[in-house]
Formats: structure tokens, C-alpha cells, sequence
């Protein structure tokens, strides 16, 4: 009873009235840690330079965001980059996983949802919107 006291006070104040809100409680910072130390299987780096943003990068970063909430996905992180050199190609992203790098170029927000069905729920990259590989 005393180690279930200092848990409720420790993590986030919610009131712990079973085991079952435990499992939850851990599984949560399983989750978060994971993110936060980049274990996730995939990484999806946007571009938000000048010219990504005026390119509409913004909105490409929320779709990706929505889908993603939307699926429940938690095998994947977002993040973003300055210019990588291929400013004429933007929007763009990259698709990382392990050593590979698929960057997509030439995006929207519709692009960027196919991007997560495809790619990250299906492993099939979209080679017609690729704009370069590194592996
Ligand atoms: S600003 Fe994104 S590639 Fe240059």
C-alpha cells in the first residue's frame, strides 16, 4: 500500500485504484521513453528551412502528426531538420530506418498520409515521389 502511495504521488497524481491503472502508468513511460531515446522503428525528419515552410512544410508536419494520432502508431517519431540542400524539391521528408534514408520530395498533406500508409504501416516505399536514397 505504502509503494502505491508513492507511485500516485510520484508520477502524474492520478488516483491508482487498480492494478490494471499500474500496467497503464508504466506502459505510458515505456512509450514516452522510447520516443524520447529514439528507439522508435522509424524516424520521419521533415525539412522546415525557409523554403520548406513557404513550401507548405507546416501543414505536411500536422497531417503526418494527425495520421499518426489518428492510427494510434507508436513505432514511429516525428521530427524536424533545417535545409538539407534540396530546396527546388519541397516539400520534402525523410523516411529513416535504421542506416536507410528515403527522402520524399514534392509533398502535400495528402502525400504525407500516404507516406505513413504505405511506407510506415505497409514497408512499401512510394518510389515515384523518392527523390534520393542513402543506405
Ligand atoms: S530549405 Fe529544405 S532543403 Fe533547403
Amino acid at each position: 500500500m505504502f509503494h502505491l502511495e508513492m507511485v500516485e504521488e510520484g508520477v502524474s497524481g492520478m488516483k491508482i485504484t487498480s492494478i490494471e491503472d499500474l500496467k497503464k502508468i508504466k506502459e505510458e513511460a515505456q512509450r514516452s521513453t522510447s520516443l524520447r531515446e529514439g528507439n522508435a522503428d522509424y524516424r520521419i525528419v521533415v525539412c522546415m528551412g525557409t523554403c520548406g515552410i513557404a513550401a507548405g512544410a507546416r501543414q505536411v508536419m500536422s497531417s503526418l502528426l494527425d495520421e499518426i494520432s489518428v492510427r494510434g502508431l507508436k513505432n514511429v517519431m516525428v521530427t524536424q531538420a533545417g535545409c538539407i540542400g534540396l530546396c527546388d524539391r519541397e516539400p520534402l521528408l525523410s523516411v529513416e530506418k535504421g542506416d536507410e534514408k528515403v527522402f520524399y520530395g514534392d509533398l502535400n498533406p495528402e502525400k504525407a498520409r500516404r507516406i505513413i500508409t504505405s511506407h510506415i504501416v505497409n514497408g512499401q516505399i512510394i518510389g515515384e515521389w523518392v527523390v534520393h536514397v542513402e543506405r
